[in-house]
């Protein structure tokens, strides 16, 4: 009787060990799926496909964005220009268009930009005396400068996008992504601009119908210096089309550049419609060197 049930035992305990292995992996796999790891797992998945395409696959293909950036010596410069280059770093296919408001390139700027990491130009303007008061749009002939240096520098059928990005404004990569399918011009808000916490295009069914910004409301192109890009193929084929300090109203001289180039109703929202602020003038504080020496007592000479 017993060596009959030591038989039987051998026989099933197989069987027994197979199905209590089956329910262990089952239950393994259940609970997997329940826990946070199965959410990371999708969240990787996901966040490569949104990366694979662009950022590393197919990287040439991206049409490259000009940034322009113009700039002069002050206290603040090469800490606004740290900022804007460690942004600019993340950004792929991209090209950096510095110019100096100057009658030579800066050694500050030229050692900065071989430092920086980036492809870049640097060009140098000296804005003539007469423009420079208060209540004079600023920066006029060294963004006309590197709009020159595009033109002579591309083939018809280069392809690119421009942008005039300040050194006092910050910028999220996000607003790269929306402006490197700029087709012809494209537009989006701006954070704390005007006195107002945003500016913005106002879009309906898809399109530029007019502006939010209270008082220039009722001109048509309101537009901030931060607020669009232009296709380089636009800017070689109006090759007339230049910021003008003639007949520019106050903070209109963006407006009136790119009445040279489209209209509104063929301006391309981005950023949601116009919904999402993704660039902000945040202009750092005017530096307080109030007890700096006037002759330097440190035994070494050092660049700020
Ligand atoms: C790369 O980009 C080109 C042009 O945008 C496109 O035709 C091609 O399918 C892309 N290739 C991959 C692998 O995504
Ligand atoms: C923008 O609006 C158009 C028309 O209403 C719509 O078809 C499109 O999906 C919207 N785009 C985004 C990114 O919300």
């Amino acid at each position: 009787m017993k060596s009959l049930f030591y038989s039987r035992l051998f026989i099933l305990l197989p069987w027994v060990l197979i199905v209590i292995i089956m329910i262990d992996i089952d239950t393994k796999r259940t609970s997997d799926r329940s826990t946070a790891y199965f959410y990371l797992s999708r969240l990787v998945n996901a966040q490569r496909q949104v990366r694979a395409p662009q950022t590393e696959n197919n990287r040439t293909a991206l049409p490259v964005i000009y940034a322009i950036t113009p700039t002069y010596s002050r206290a603040v410069q090469k800490a606004e220009l740290t900022r804007l280059s460690n942004t600019f770093r993340q950004v792929p296919r991209f090209h950096w268009i510095v110019v100096e408001d100057s009658n030579i390139r800066t050694e500050l700027v030229s050692r900065f930009l071989a430092h920086s990491g980036l492809p870049y130009t640097h060009l140098h303007v000296l804005t003539p005396r007469r423009y420079k008061r208060s209540g004079m749009p600023r920066a006029t002939e060294q963004r006309n400068a590197a709009l020159d240096w595009l033109r002579t520098h591309h083939k018809p059928r280069d392809s690119g996008v421009v942008f005039f990005a300040d050194d006092d404004n910050t910028y999220s990569l996000e607003l790269f992504d929306e402006m490197r399918s700029t087709r012809q011009v494209s537009v989006w808000p701006v954070g704390l601009v005007g006195g107002r916490r945003y500016e913005r295009p106002m879009v309906e069914k898809g399109r530029v119908v007019g502006w939010y910004t209270g008082w220039k409301a009722d001109r048509p192109f309101a537009i901030d210096m931060a607020g669009f890009a232009v296709n380089l193929q636009v800017v070689l084929t109006n090759p007339r089309a230049l910021f003008k300090r003639r007949g520019s109203l106050p903070g209109m001289q963006e407006s009136d550049f790119l009445k040279q180039i489209t209209e509104v109703g063929e301006l391309e929202p981005k950023a949601h419609n116009c919904t999402r602020v993704l660039v902000w003038h945040t202009r750092t504080e005017k530096a307080n060197l109030e007890n700096e020496p006037r002759q330097t007592q440190d035994s070494v000479v050092i660049e700020v």
